[in-house]
Parts: structure tokens; sequence; C-alpha cells
């Protein structure tokens, strides 16, 4: 099928999902809205959650997507519920990956970074009691790390001083795996690997959240086919420019990382 998947986020942090899927299913056009003008959601109301994720939603059906990913764990913990329920269109959601973490932890101990939103969820509060009853959850929220990540600064002197205050308690207390709750989280990896060296592994759900697309597609007859080339379309609530920078130097970065299928999906 020819029509796009849609995704959309905040701002640009869904962009580390998207680039996922597009290097998993690079046959596939895509369109990413970035609700600029309403970031951060972290410590916004549910409803006002779910009226953006509607309105969204239905500009993203307007151009006729034929799945759509809520590429933002805080909307997905606010109106995932509410979307299922009201749109027929297939949906991929994000929650934070403790259950991987909980799994392969050796010290006992995983750190979560998230929004205050995402915390709040049932989908996090059910993951951690179904995976996670073994193990020393240490759940920070990532306060101020949106915003730096939307300026282009997630290696900023700033970034680093609230990821130390932020992981460094995670250290002290033995953890041993960190799971990103934040598509803008990934941004700051390298900032994060000089504060973790080897003490940490770092959780990115993207890999799992892209094979989860491809599942989807397939099971339901969706994948394009046609053997067009790929088109890519941005649009945004707010500024689009930096939208479109960060989706650019993605692209050109996907060329210089490992394909798909080189490492373990994490779920
Ligand atoms: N990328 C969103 C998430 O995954 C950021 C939330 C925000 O805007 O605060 O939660």
């Amino acid at each position: 099928m020819t029509t796009p998947i849609g995704f959309f986020d905040s701002g640009v942090g869904g962009l580390s999902v998207w680039r996922e899927g597009v290097q998993w299913l690079p046959a596939e056009h895509t369109i990413y809205y970035a609700d600029n003008a309403y970031c951060p959601y972290g410590a916004k109301a549910p409803d006002e959650i779910i009226a953006r994720s509607m309105h969204i939603v239905d500009f993203l059906l307007k151009h006729e997507c034929k799945l759509i990913v809520v590429a933002c764990n805080t909307a997905t913990a606010a109106a995932i519920d509410c979307l299922r329920a009201r749109y027929a269109v297939p949906f991929v959601g994000m929650g934070p990956a403790v259950k991987p973490a909980a799994q392969h932890s050796v010290s006992g101990v995983v750190g979560v970074l998230a929004t205050r939103g995402t915390f709040k969820g049932r989908f996090y509060h059910e993951t951690l009691a179904q995976f996670a009853a073994d193990v020393q959850v240490i759940e920070q929220p990532g306060d101020g790390l949106v915003e730096l990540a939307e300026a282009g600064l997630t290696d900023s002197d700033e970034a680093r001083a609230l990821l130390q205050q932020y992981i460094q308690p995670m250290l002290d207390a033995g953890a041993d795996y960190l799971v990103l709750g934040c598509t803008h989280y990934p941004f700051f990896l390298p900032a994060i690997a000089r504060i973790t060296g080897d003490r940490m592994t770092v959780i990115d759900p993207a890999p799992a959240v892209a094979q989860r697309i491809k599942f989807l597609l397939t099971q339901h007859n969706l994948l394009n086919t046609s053997g067009d080339e790929a088109r890519h379309e941005f649009f945004s609530s707010g500024d689009l420019k930096m939208v479109r920078e960060t989706a650019k130097w993605l692209m050109e970065s996907m060329s210089r990382t490992e394909k798909p299928g080189d490492r373990d999906s994490m779920s």
C-alpha cells in the first residue's frame, strides 16, 4: 500500500523513532508531525495531550496514513487508549523498556529516565508490576532535557550537568541498566555515555518499536511494494526548521551506523 506511515511527537524527539522506522522499512513513505507549538508535553494535563493527539491524528488521517506511530512516551501514556477507541487505523505506542532491563540486570537495580507524564501512565505501572517486581527501579524525571534537545543543546554544559545530576544517584545505587523513557533522550547518548562509561547499558526502545511497525504492516498487508522511491514529509505546529534539520542530520548519519538486524531488538 503506497500511503504513508504517520509519526508524531511534541517535537524533534520522535525523529529518533522515525529514523529507526526508515532504516527498517526503506520502501515506506512517511509523514512526521512535530507539535512544537505545544512542546513540552511532559508536565501537561492528560486532557490537553489527548486533545492535541486527536488533532494531530485527524491531520495524519487527512494525509491517508495507514498506520500511526505515537513516537512519544508521554502522549502514549496519556492518549493511546483514547486513540485506539476512536480510530480504526492501527497505532504503535511507546513505553519505557523496563522489561528487558529488569530481565538482564545483574545488579538488580535499574534506572528509568522519563517525563513526569510517562511515570504517571497506566502502561508504565502495569509494566513495572508485570516485569520489574524483583528489581529496584530508580525513577528520575528528566526535567529540562526536552527543552535542551529542542534547542539542539544536547552536549552543552547545562545538559551535561543535568544528566550528571540525574544519572549519578543511579550509579551510586549500583544500577547497571538505564532505560530511556522519552524519545528526546537518545539525542543525549554521547553525553550519557561519558557519564556512565561501561558501568551501565543504555536502552533506547526505538529498534523494538521499528520491528513492531514492520510486524503490523506485514500482518495487515499494508507494506508498500510499489517500488516507488520513499518520500518523507515533515510538518510542525511551530517552527519547522529544526525538525527538518534534525531529520536531515539523522538521514545523513544513517549511512554511518549499523543496519537493522545487526543487534538485538531488546524486547
Ligand atoms: N518525546 C516525548 C516523550 O517521549 C517528550 C515529551 C515532552 O514533550 O515533554 O515523552
